[in-house]
């Protein structure tokens, strides 16, 4: 019998943990989200996936529990076990939740995770209210997570609220400038993603009795893995594949958004890089056959193979932080994991 590739291993390894820290996380993200009031709380439940527009049950919760598994895994590393980070993971996924609701707002997405969005669903008003729950209910339940550090980890949560909506706004002022760069880019989504996973790192290793020292470079572990998870999103916004990513097709260049594979180009100095310029700079809509040209575009202009190493290089450095947080091997092996099915994932 061949042994399976260490890709193949670790990917595996990387899918288990997202798929336990679901798990995990869902009864403590379940009791919460029931403590909220009637005319939220059926929103939120669709929103995280176990209830349907006419708050019936539905089987599955939604999402891939990306930042709750970062806090259990940390916790894990600096040698607690992962039950003390519970209320980290609670409250990092509810802060994931009441972003992603507002953001669909923002940018008028009408499906995420192949489901209506919530103001899809429900209306402007009641979108913009049930995210304002979730935000204060993660900071309800981190307040109630007494132990290590606690007055730490909600501070740690409010200042990492503040740079994902910095870094959203930065996002939003993007739509209109045309002198974005790429240093640019990083900033915004050091923001929009970065902020949030490193705070769930951090919080994990807090909630287990780590120092400050630890949980620091955890937290630049969790950053620079955001920064890769970010770059790797864009890519899936211009090449998913829209059965796997509930997301219709190249939906990021239909929006004209300014992703990294989009800046790389517009930065390549090539003939296709010029092309997609223009094209951004007309008010021509980006569809049908003009979407496919401008997905070439991309490519031709380096910009999926100069994001694909950007992605990398933010995954290497994500390691040298990991190794100087002195983690447990175990744990290690699993934040690797993580790590690779991050990188490497399709949705
Ligand atoms: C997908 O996460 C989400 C991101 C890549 C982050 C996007 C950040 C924002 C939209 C910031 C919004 C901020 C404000 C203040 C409105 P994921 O793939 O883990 O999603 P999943 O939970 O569906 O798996
Ligand atoms: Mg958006």
């Amino acid at each position: 019998m061949s042994a399976m590739p260490v890709d193949q291993v670790s990917m595996r390894r990387g899918r288990e943990l997202l798929a336990r820290a679901r798990l995990d996380v869902e009864p403590g993200l379940r009791a919460w989200a029931d403590r909220l009031p009637p005319r939220v709380r059926p929103l939120a439940g669709y929103h995280l996936g176990w209830l349907d527009e006419h708050g019936r049950a539905r089987a599955a919760a939604a999402g891939k529990a990306v930042r709750p598994a970062l806090a259990f895994s940390c916790a894990r590393a600096v040698g607690g076990p992962p039950w003390h980070a519970v209320g980290a993971a609670v409250a990092v996924e509810l802060v994931h939740a009441f972003s992603l609701v507002h953001d669909d707002v923002i940018d008028r997405d009408e499906t995420r995770r192949h489901r209506p969005t919530v103001w899809k669903a429900f209306g402007i008003p009641a979108a913009v209210l049930t995210g304002d729950a979730l935000l204060a209910l993660a900071g309800r339940v981190l307040a109630d997570a007494s132990g290590p550090r606690s007055a730490r980890q909600v501070a740690l949560l409010a200042d990492a609220v503040i740079e994902l909506v910095e870094g959203e706004a930065a996002d939003v002022a993007f739509e209109t400038r045309t002198d974005v760069t790429l240093v640019d880019y990083l900033a915004m989504a050091g923001g929009k993603t970065a902020a949030l996973m490193g705070c769930a790192c951090a919080l994990g290793a807090l909630a287990a009795g780590a120092d400050e020292a630890r949980a620091d470079h955890l937290a630049a572990f969790g950053r620079h893995l955001g920064l890769a998870f970010q770059i790797v999103d864009d890519l899936l916004g211009i090449y998913g594949d829209p059965a796997v990513t509930g997301k219709p097709v190249a939906a990021d260049l239909a929006a004209r958004k300014k992703t990294y594979p989009v800046l790389a180009a517009l930065a390549s100095d090539t003939p296709a890089g010029r092309e997609l310029a223009s094209l951004y700079a007309a008010d021509t809509p980006i569809a049908g056959d003009r979407l496919a040209q401008a997905t070439r575009w991309v490519t031709e202009a380096d910009g999926r193979a100069l994001a694909e190493r950007a992605a990398e290089r933010e995954r290497t450095l994500a390691f040298a932080a990991l190794a100087a947080a002195d983690p447990d091997p175990d744990a290690a092996g699993d934040l690797t994991a993580l790590a690779h099915v991050l990188v490497h994932r399709e949705a």
